[in-house]
C-alpha cells in the first residue's frame, strides 16, 4: 500500500553546526500494507515528523521513492514528484487545525467544498458523506454546533472526521492526541483504532509514546538518528527487541552480559553469565564465543520464596532483595544476584521486603540475545 526506499531528507545546518547539513531522515525503507495501522516510534528529533511530511508531499526529499498503491508520488530517479494537494492523502496533525469560525458540519464539508469543480460532487451527495462521517466519530448530533464550542476530544474526533470525508487511501497521524489529557488520550486511542479498523483504512501513525504504540498499531517501526531501528508486530518489539536502543526505548529491561558458550536447538543459545547460565534466543546466528546482552523484561522474572536449593538449574538464580515498589497493579522488587540488580515485577500477592533471600527463575523464552555493540 505504501512503499518508501531509500528516503534521506537533510535540512540546512545554522551556522553554529558550521553550516553542515543537518540530517533528518537517512536512508529509511519500509512498507506498509493495506489496512494496517502503521506507527513510526522513536524519541523527539528522530524523523518521524518529516518522514510523515515528506509521504504527504510537504517536504522536498533529497532522494528516495514513496509509492501509494501503484501511484508513485515521489522519485528522483524517475523525476516524479506530485504537489501535497495531487497526493490525495488525509492528515491529522499534532495541532488539529479545525476553523474556528465555521461549525461542525462546514468544518467537514469545507475539504470537499474546495475541490476543483470538475472533482467536486453535488451538494447532496456532500451532505451525505458529510453526516455519514459524523456519524463513524459520534458527532452527528453536535453538527450545527460551533467548532469552538467541542472539548478537546471532540475537537480530535472533528480534525478526524475532515481528513476521513475526502475517502483518502492513506491516512497519516502526526501524535493527533498528544494534546489530550492522560484520560481522554486513553479512550481516545481505543475510538480511533476502532475507526481504523472499521473502516479498513491504511494509516501511518507518528507518537513518541511507547504505550500508544504498543497499544494501537499492527507494526511498529522504531526509529533512530532518521533510520529504522526496528520493525515488528508490537509484541515482538516488545519481547524480542533486536538492540538496547529498542529494549531500553520500549521499557524498562534487564541486560545481563554474557558470552554465547554453544548453540543449542533452531534459535536457542546456551549463554555464560558471571551470576550463572540462561538460555536465551536469537534470529541471528551467533558464534560461540561472542559477547551478548540478554535482555529480559522484569514481569518475565519469577520469584520464589527462599534461596535456590541448588545452582545447577540454568536461568535458575539465587539472589536477594535490595528494593520493592508497590505500583498498584504489580510490585517492583529490585533483587541482587552476585554483582548483577535484577529487576523483577511481580503480582501484587506476591511481595518480599529487602534482605529476602529468594530463587529468581528467568523465563527462557523470554530472554532474547542481544550482540553486544548494537
Ligand atoms: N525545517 C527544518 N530545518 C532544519 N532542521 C530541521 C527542520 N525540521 C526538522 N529538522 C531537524 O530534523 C530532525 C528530525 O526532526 P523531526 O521533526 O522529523 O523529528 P521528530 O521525530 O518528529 O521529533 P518529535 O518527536 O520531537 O516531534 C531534527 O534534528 C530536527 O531538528
Ligand atoms: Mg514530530
Amino acid at each position: 500500500m505504501l512503499q518508501i526506499d531509500n528516503l534521506r531528507k537533510t535540512f540546512d545546518g545554522t551556522k553554529s553546526e558550521r553550516r553542515s547539513r543537518v540530517v533528518a531522515v537517512d536512508d529509511l525503507s519500509l512498507r506498509v500494507e493495506e489496512g494496517q495501522m502503521f506507527t513510526l516510534l522513536g524519541p523527539s528529533g528522530c524523523g518521524k515528523t518529516t518522514t510523515l511530511r515528506c509521504v504527504a508531499g510537504l517536504e522536498h526529499p533529497d532522494r528516495g521513492e514513496i509509492v501509494v498503491g501503484d501511484r508513485p508520488l515521489f522519485s528522483d530517479k524517475r523525476g516524479i514528484r506530485l504537489a501535497a494537494n495531487e497526493r490525495g492523502l488525509g492528515m491529522v496533525f499534532q495541532s488539529y487545525a479545525i476553523w474556528p469560525h465555521m461549525n461542525v458540519l462546514k468544518n467537514v464539508a469545507f475539504p470537499l467544498e474546495v475541490l476543483p469543480r470538475s472533482k467536486r460532487l453535488p451538494k447532496k451527495e456532500i451532505r451525505a458523506r458529510v453526516e455519514r462521517v459524523l456519524a463513524v466519530v459520534q458527532l452527528e448530533k453536535m453538527a450545527d454546533r460551533p467548532a469552538t464550542n467541542l472539548s478537546g476530544g471532540q475537537q480530535q474526533r472533528l480534525a478526524l472526521a475532515r481528513a476521513l470525508v475526502m475517502e483518502p487511501p492513506l491516512l497519516l497521524l502526526d501524535e493527533p492526541l498528544s494534546n489530550l489529557d492522560a484520560k481522554l488520550r486513553e479512550e481516545m486511542r481505543f475510538e480511533l483504532k476502532r475507526l481504523q479498523r472499521e473502516l479498513n483504512i491504511t494509516a501511518v501513525y507518528v507518537t513518541h509514546d511507547q504505550v500508544e504504540a504498543l497499544a494501537m498499531s499492527n507494526r511498529i517501526a522504531v526509529m533512530r538518528d532518521g533510520r529504522v531501528e526496528q520493525v515488528g508486530r508490537p509484541r515482538e518489539i516488545y519481547e524480542r527487541p533486536s538492540s538496547r536502543f529498542v529494549a531500553d526505548f520500549i521499557g524498562t529491561s534487564n541486560f545481563i552480559d554474557g558470552t554465547i558458550e554453544s548453540h543449542e536447538t533452531g534459535d536457542i543459545y546456551l549463554v555464560g553469565t558471571p551470576q550463572g547460565r540462561i538460555r536465551g534466543s536469537s534470529s541471528a546466528d551467533l558464534p560461540v564465543g561472542e559477547k551478548v546482552a540478554v535482555s529480559i523484561r522484569p514481569e518475565y522474572v519469577d520469584v520464589q520464596k527462599g534461596a535456590a536449593p541448588t545452582s545447577d538449574v540454568v536461568g535458575r538464580w539465587s539472589g536477594v532483595v535490595q528494593t520493592r515498589a508497590f505500583l498498584g497493579e504489580s510490585v517492583d522488587h529490585v533483587i541482587r544476584v552476585g554483582e548483577l540488580e535484577l529487576r523483577a515485577r511481580c503480582h501484587p500477592s506476591l511481595s518480599f521486603p529487602p534482605d529476602t533471600e529468594v530463587t529468581v527463575t528467568l523465563q527462557e523464552k523470554m530472554c532474547s540475545l542481544i550482540p553486544v555493540g548494537e
